[in-house]
């Protein structure tokens, strides 16, 4: 069975579909899969793929749960199952079923044997997307975009991450918050932003803090439609995601 991997934030653009490809890049000496979850179709374009000539999604898998599989596609490294804006509909189309929360999780159940890591890029929109990822997770990596603030600031969106840790926890108790991972830190301040003491306060003494930095190489790689391992390989960003793989799950790409 899969180790099933959310990522969330409050906030949207802070890195999630970034750490989602990059991640399952360093993982991908196991058998990977990526979702995207989110009708932006974002990681999809981040992994060089081209929404407009792809014609089995997500959408399809969610509608057909038996027939998963048939929509994946294998990428250099790990596998996706994209999506295109199509995907927006989905939530209309399962809105008056009393277990829309739980479609996607009909999905992986599918797919869970065949990987040892499944990840999910989901959209930041607190509804059915929102919703439907960590209930069908194991676990979920929680991102915090570095901040400049005072402290009552870093208190307040601290509040509302554990808020949503909380909603979240809601729908499936089971879910483990593996890690909080604050992305985009200023190489030069490392320490600026919430420190390690504050996130325990909140997220409890055993959560693990890991950081990601600031590094046009990340977005640059993007771009081309690569992880960024492969478009800068001794960059500060590669050498982040390198370390939170193996921080987390004791394996990375050399
Ligand atoms: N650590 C980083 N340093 C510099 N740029 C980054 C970093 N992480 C992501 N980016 C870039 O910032 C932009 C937003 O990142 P990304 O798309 O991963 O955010 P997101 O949280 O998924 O956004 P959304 O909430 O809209 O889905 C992208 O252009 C991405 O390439
Ligand atoms: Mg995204």
């Amino acid at each position: 069975m899969a180790e099933i991997i959310a990522v969330a934030s409050h906030q949207s653009g802070v890195g999630k579909t970034a750490l989602v490809q990059n991640l399952a890049y360093e993982l991908s000496t196991q058998r990977v899969l990526v979702v995207d979850f989110d009708p932006q179709a974002q990681l999809t374009i981040d992994c060089g793929l081209d929404p407009t000539r792809i014609d089995r999604t997500i959408y399809h898998a969610l509608h057909e749960p038996d027939r998963a599989e048939a929509n994946i596609i294998a990428l250099n490294g790990f596998d996706i199952l994209p999506a295109t804006e199509t995907l927006a509909l989905v939530e209309g189309d399962f809105l008056d079923q009393p277990d829309r929360h739980d479609r996607f999780k009909d999905v992986l159940a599918q797919l869970d044997a065949l990987y040892d890591y499944i990840l999910i890029d989901s959209s930041p929109s607190v509804r059915f997307f929102a919703f439907n990822a960590p209930n069908a997770a194991t676990q979920l990596l929680m991102l915090l975009p570095s901040m400049e603030s005072t402290a009552p600031d870093l208190q307040r969106v601290l509040a509302q991450t554990f808020h949503l840790l909380e909603i979240f926890r809601w729908g499936n108790p089971l879910l483990e918050l593996r890690a909080v991972v604050q992305t985009m830190v200023d190489p030069r301040r490392p320490t600026q932003g919430v420190g390690q003491e504050l996130i325990r306060q909140r997220f409890g003494a055993t959560v693990i803090e890991e950081k990601i930095p600031a590094d046009k190489a990340i977005a640059a790689a993007a771009i081309r439609g690569v992880p960024v391992a492969r478009h800068a390989p001794k960059s500060a960003g590669a050498l982040a995601y390198k370390t939170l793989a193996k921080d987390l799950y004791g394996t990375y790409r050399s």
